[in-house]
């Protein structure tokens, strides 16, 4: 009864202009490795789940996107949303779709754009994770040993008994915290960031919806009759064009009482911006992160730069810039400034 959902329908609009609402982040190679990072994050899956058991959800947009990229995936776990409404009606959609098949589902739902580089240790982690879900009704997070005060984060505080092999009752969750109460949280020490991975029984999720979005959770309960039938594509359309908009973070998390966390170690890393890819990629003597057959560096230091392979792109006496060039866009930008990318790109959208 182990399951996974991979949730792939964000934008990703911190990496613009590389990524785009067109072709987000998850199905883009972010690090020049030959993979895209949803097929990294299958991969992980593929190894401990079987196939039928691993869905994808994602905006209609892009369910094109994911067969392309999976070819070995099935093609009806392919879910696709009408609107993006966040990750809470994801969630809760995908988690009705599963119990609609399997009434004691363990769920791990998993973000599509991560990056992991101990796969042993994330197998046996989400292992884990299943096996306590099981026998408890309890909502289990990821918990990563921060270590900076990063407000893109959800920070959780945990108990310091464990109820479990490496499990711990969450005491607060805390999400997107802002820059003092994050820095008050690392100077405290027992707090860790929410990896943003969940695991549950679909039973307990859905009954954690109940409770804290009851409005939601009741038009996916009303609808149970419906998924995994043909007409399950019109009623999660009515569904979704009455649904708000909230991620499962402000929207469970915070509120949940029965919440519980595994401290992981399995070299996380979000690469939710242009500065987290490069501190994850090779870099040059000089610090400079050059992804491009045709770039000349002279004089630079601690550069990003990703231009396309056939433009020949020379760098001078730049210190600490990202230069991202792609064939409409080249933004050009201080590192450490692109948290506020997604403002950026907000203003562009709305001049244009
Ligand atoms: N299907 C679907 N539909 N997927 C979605 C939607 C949606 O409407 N919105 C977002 N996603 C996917 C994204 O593609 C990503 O893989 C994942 O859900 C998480 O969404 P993000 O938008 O990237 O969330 P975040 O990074 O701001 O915050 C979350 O992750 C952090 C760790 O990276 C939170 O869980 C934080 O608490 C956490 O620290
Ligand atoms: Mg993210």
């Amino acid at each position: 009864h182990f399951y996974v959902a991979i949730m792939a329908g964000g934008i990703g609009s911190r990496f613009w202009p590389y990524s785009r609402t067109d072709y987000p982040k998850q199905f883009l190679d972010v690090l020049n490795t030959g993979k895209t990072l949803l097929q990294w994050t299958y991969e992980r899956f593929i190894q401990f789940i079987p196939p039928e058991n691993i869905y994808v959800i994602t905006h209609n947009q892009y369910t094109g996107l994911v067969e392309e990229q999976l070819p070995g995936m099935v093609k009806a776990n392919i879910v696709a949303e009408p609107s993006r409404k966040n990750t809470a009606p994801c969630i809760a959609y995908i988690s009705h779709k599963i119990q609609s098949r399997d009434p004691k589902a363990n769920l791990i739902c998993a973000p599509a754009d991560h990056l992991v580089l101990d796969n042993l240790a994330f197998n046996t982690t989400c292992l884990n994770a299943l096996l306590f879900v099981r026998k408890h009704s309890a909502l289990l997070t990821f918990g990563i040993k921060p270590t900076r005060p990063d407000t893109a984060y959800g920070y959780i505080q945990y108990e310091t008994q464990q109820v479990a092999d490496n499990v711990y009752p969450v005491k607060t969750f805390t999400e997107k915290p802002d820059l003092e109460i994050a820095k008050t949280f690392i100077k405290s020490g027992d707090f860790l960031w929410n990896a943003g991975i969940f695991a549950g029984n679909v039973k307990t999720i859905t009954a954690a919806f109940k409770k804290h979005l009851p409005e939601l959770e009741e038009m996916f309960e009303a609808a149970s009759d419906v998924f995994n039938t043909p007409r399950e594509k019109e009623v999660i359309e009515r569904i979704y064009t009455q649904c708000t908009n909230i991620s499962i973070d402000y929207g469970l998390m915070e509120k949940a009482d029965n919440v519980y966390v595994i401290p992981s170690n399995f070299g996380w890393s979000d690469l939710g911006t242009w500065s987290s890819a490069y501190s994850n990629l090779e870099k040059d003597y000089l610090g400079n992160a050059v992804q491009g057959k045709n770039v000349m560096v002279i004089d630079a230091r601690n550069c990003m730069v990703r231009v396309p392979n056939d433009k020949l792109v020379v760098l001078q006496g730049l210190d600490d810039f990202i230069l991202i060039d792609t064939n409409d866009v080249l933004m050009v930008c201080k590192r450490g400034n692109e948290q506020q990318i997604k403002e950026y790109v907000a203003e562009v959208k709305r001049h244009k």
